[in-house]
């Protein structure tokens, strides 16, 4: 140790303050190198609980031109969100805002009777501790991918009370209430009550062009009952048909 500090001294202060620069720029972490490993990170974290993401890619490919929001209602792992991220990304459709909504904790679930009631339960799965293993990579992955991604840790319901109005949006030296929506995956509540006036809520706030698109759509809830009661009325034609998976596009006002 005295050895060290003799030899220490001998070291002219202008070769300590060289080789303490070397240091410190070798510990350096570029922006890329940073966005490399957190891509990694976050690729082998998520994970999907569905299927049919194909239709998911169709339908984010067929809302280039349209303008509005993308909201997915039912964020879980990330897994849909990155298929939408990547799907706009290929389609070089980038300058979006994206949305997720999703409460987290562990609250009661409603998966939906198969008809029109309900049937709650806490999951068990759906925690503060998932939430915290996917939303700050998840927005990394977004914001450097897309011009705008926001998280809203709020149920549906809530998010509906608050942002009836729009939501705000900061971009190029200037403030927009935003209230269109250009795609809305429907993947939060399974039951037919809560899809219904989600459901509602949308139609008023979607242009022609827009599309939904809605998950388990066999097991949960009356999805056929869904489709006669409120959308095909109301302008939407079915795009495309799968057994978990259902999107439609709006073709009239
Ligand atoms: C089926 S998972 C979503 C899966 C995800 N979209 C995917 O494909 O990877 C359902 C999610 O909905 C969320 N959720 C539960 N109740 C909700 C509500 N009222 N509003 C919004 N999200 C809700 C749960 O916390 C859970 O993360």
């Amino acid at each position: 140790m005295l050895i060290y500090k003799f030899i220490k001294k001998l070291i002219p202060i202008k070769i300590k303050k060289i080789i303490k620069s070397i240091i410190q720029n070798y510990k350096l972490v570029s922006h890329e190198e940073y966005m490399k490993t957190v891509e990694a990170y976050y690729s082998n974290l998520i994970e999907t609980d569905g299927l049919n993401y194909e239709i998911l890619v169709n339908g984010v490919n067929e809302i280039k031109g349209v303008k509005g929001i993308i909201c997915e209602i039912g964020t879980r792992r990330g897994g849909s969100a990155k298929w939408i991220i990547d799907t706009l990304s290929k389609n070089k459709d980038t300058d979006r805002t994206f949305i997720t909504i999703d409460p987290y904790g562990n609250v009661e679930y409603d998966h939906g009777d198969g008809n029109i009631g309900s049937r709650k339960e806490v999951v068990g799965d759906y925690t503060n501790i998932m939430r915290s293993e996917t939303i700050p990579y998840l927005y990394h992955y977004g914001l450097n991918k897309l011009s705008n991604f926001i998280f809203y840790n709020l149920e549906d319901t809530e998010f509906f009370e608050r942002y009836k109005d729009g939501i705000p949006i900061y971009s190029k030296e200037k403030k927009e209430i935003v209230n269109q929506y250009s795609l809305v995956f429907f993947d939060g509540p399974h039951d037919y009550n809560s899809v219904y006036k989600e459901v509602e809520f949308f139609n008023e706030r979607t242009p022609l062009g827009a599309v939904y698109i809605f998950d388990d759509v066999s097991g949960s809830y009356n999805h056929n009952l869904l489709e006669n009661k409120i959308l095909l009325d109301f302008g939407w034609t079915r795009l495309d048909t799968s057994e978990r998976k259902i999107s439609y596009k709006k073709i009239s006002i």
